[in-house]
């Protein structure tokens, strides 16, 4: 292991568990681990929206990204950035690979890149 390394990844699911263009979630360890498959691309999220810290199990996945199922923020899938309100931050993401048949994740989620600031317009 390098200090690089986020830690030795963990069996989560078959890959068959998660059905293409779908999300479903998983508890590991504390983790409430969010797997979308977008078609055959897998990728791991922090189940809970910045929002008002729903669930995002049943969104909608729309090209790369989950959409909230409560009030609608979008998530990218690939670094957990938002993309619309009502959400003004990201969410966690964590590294995944698929060994075979199997999604392994590693335990330490990566925040999401830091919001832009929108610079204030003097009038
Ligand atoms: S709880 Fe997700 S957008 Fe409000």
């Amino acid at each position: 292991m390098t200090a690089t390394d986020g830690g030795e990844f963990h069996s989560l699911a078959r890959t068959s568990d998660v059905a293409p263009g779908k999300n479903k979630a998983f508890q590991l360890n504390g983790h409430d681990i969010l797997v979308c498959n977008i078609n055959g691309e897998f990728y791991a999220v922090r189940n809970m929206c910045s929002h008002a810290e729903e669930k995002l199990e049943g969104g909608r996945i729309r090209g790369h990204c989950v959409v909230c199922p409560k009030h609608g923020a979008r998530f990218d899938l690939k670094d957990g950035r938002h993309l619309t309100p009502p959400a003004w931050t990201g969410i966690a993401t964590y590294p995944l690979r698929v060994v075979d048949d199997r999604i392994e994740v590693q335990l330490n989620p990566q925040d999401p890149p830091a919001p832009k600031r929108v610079a204030s317009i003097g009038m």
